[in-house]
């Protein structure tokens, strides 16, 4: 698999085709200044990523498609040269609200078609207006629904998913790594006792061999075995160095080492949806 800064897609069965790195763009919309989604996507098309990855939930999605439309006005890209991914929020699970969800996104963007729509939780809530329902003591309001869909994989060195990357690899699928730096480790739904991928001592020392970051040196892990990658970042400096891995490979041997970092930690645990009885993280994949 050849992958350059300048051609990064991964074929996909149906014949369309994924670029291997998008940037991710949640961030907590309290603790994020106005504009700066907007902001980063352009840095991050002009840096040279074709794939963004967003969602309704992330309430910044009408700057993704502001950014992506400028971009697309100034001639720096063409719609069809940029992947976006929407997603599908829990309490839109129903068959007939699927329709009328993506249409809100398409609005919110400004754009004719999304490139690939996903479930973001494999659990359903109450549908209704509220984004997280819960009742009069604070329960969560679950809501039954036939779950036949497909589930993007947190996927990073401390938790490689050997055996659902081989069964997928088997099968012509494609996985998207979210989280692919370990997160931003917010306390809310991430398992901050596990220890932080960036700081991995292996991660470091390749790092300084290849004049890289163990940012870089995690994301080039995933791609070079054929996993897209999302890495989130609103800073500038970081979109750029998060797309600079197409210009070093790692050897067979350090691949197998890194692979062996394997800790099965999964920083995204979403404990407190413990009890919702599709809670998926209880199965093994
Ligand atoms: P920031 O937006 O300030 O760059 P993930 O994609 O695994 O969810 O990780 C996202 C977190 O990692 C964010 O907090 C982001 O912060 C930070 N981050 C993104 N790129 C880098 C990098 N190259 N080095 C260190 N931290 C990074």
């Amino acid at each position: 698999m050849h992958l350059s800064a300048a051609d990064h897609r991964l074929p996909l069965s149906d014949g369309n085709s994924i670029p291997i790195i998008g940037l991710g763009t949640f961030s907590e919309p309290q603790a994020t200044h106005k504009g700066l989604c907007a902001t980063s996507v352009k840095i991050a098309i002009d840096a040279g990523y074709r794939h963004i990855d967003g969602a309704y939930l992330y309430k910044n999605e009408h700057e993704v498609g502001e950014a992506l439309r400028e971009k697309i006005a100034e001639g720096k890209v063409r719609r069809e040269d940029v992947f976006y991914c929407g997603k599908l929020w829990a309490t839109n699970l129903d068959p007939e609200m699927v329709r009328p969800a993506l249409e809100r996104t398409l609005k919110v963007l400004k754009l004719d078609y999304v490139d690939l729509y996903i479930i973001e939780l494999p659990m359903a809530f109450k549908p209704g207006d509220e984004t997280y329902p819960k009742d009069e003591n604070g329960k969560w309001l679950y809501h039954k629904t036939n779950l036949c869909a497909t589930w993007e994989v947190e996927c990073h060195p401390y938790f490689t998913q050997p055996k659902l990357l081989k069964f997928c690899q088997q099968h012509d699928i494609v996985i998207i790594a979210y989280s692919p730096l370990g997160t931003a480790r917010n306390p809310m739904w991430v398992n901050t006792s596990s220890p932080p991928l960036l700081e991995d001592a292996l991660l470091n020392l390749l790092g300084k061999k290849y004049k890289k970051t163990a940012a870089q040196i995690a994301l080039r892990f995933n791609i070079q075995r054929g996993v897209v990658v999302i890495p989130k970042s609103f800073n500038p400096a970081r979109i750029k160095e998060n797309f600079q891995i197409f210009d070093f490979c790692l050897t067979e041997d350090e691949m197998k080492d890194i692979e062996a970092l394997n800790k099965n930690v999964r920083y995204v645990e979403m404990l407190m949806w413990q009890d919702h009885p599709e809670y998926p993280f209880n199965d093994e994949y």
